[in-house]
């Protein structure tokens, strides 16, 4: 079974991406940092065997590096997205 890495998964595009992956039976691993407090988002995935999820900042190499072992694909969806967060941090 291969294994796909979605960073920033628990996102909007993310866990509709998951749920695809999840039922053409990859294994997921879901890494994100849950800036937006969206815990619900992922719960329902966390019974599935076949799902991981890590909560770390990607900004951190250190804790990053071990988590990409035998991993067939890497999908980034990280990122501030939108007008109103993007104009939070240039403040
Ligand atoms: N949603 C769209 O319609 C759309 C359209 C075109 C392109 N995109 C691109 O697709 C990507 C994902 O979009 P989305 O709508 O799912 O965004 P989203 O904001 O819903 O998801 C981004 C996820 O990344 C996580 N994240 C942010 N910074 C992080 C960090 N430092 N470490 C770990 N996790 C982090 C967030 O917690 C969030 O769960 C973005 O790059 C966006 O620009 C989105």
């Amino acid at each position: 079974m291969k294994k796909i890495i979605l960073v920033g998964g628990a996102g909007y595009i993310g866990t509709v991406l998951a749920k695809h992956l999840l039922n053409d039976n990859y294994k997921v691993k879901c890494i994100d940092n849950l800036i937006y407090s969206q815990d619900e988002c992922i719960n329902k995935f966390l019974e599935n065997e076949n799902f991981e999820f890590i909560n770390i900042d990607i900004r951190n190499k250190y804790l990053l590096d071990e988590h990409f072992n035998d991993v067939h694909s890497v999908i980034l969806l990280a990122g501030l997205v939108g007008d109103p967060i993007s104009k939070n941090i240039l403040k």
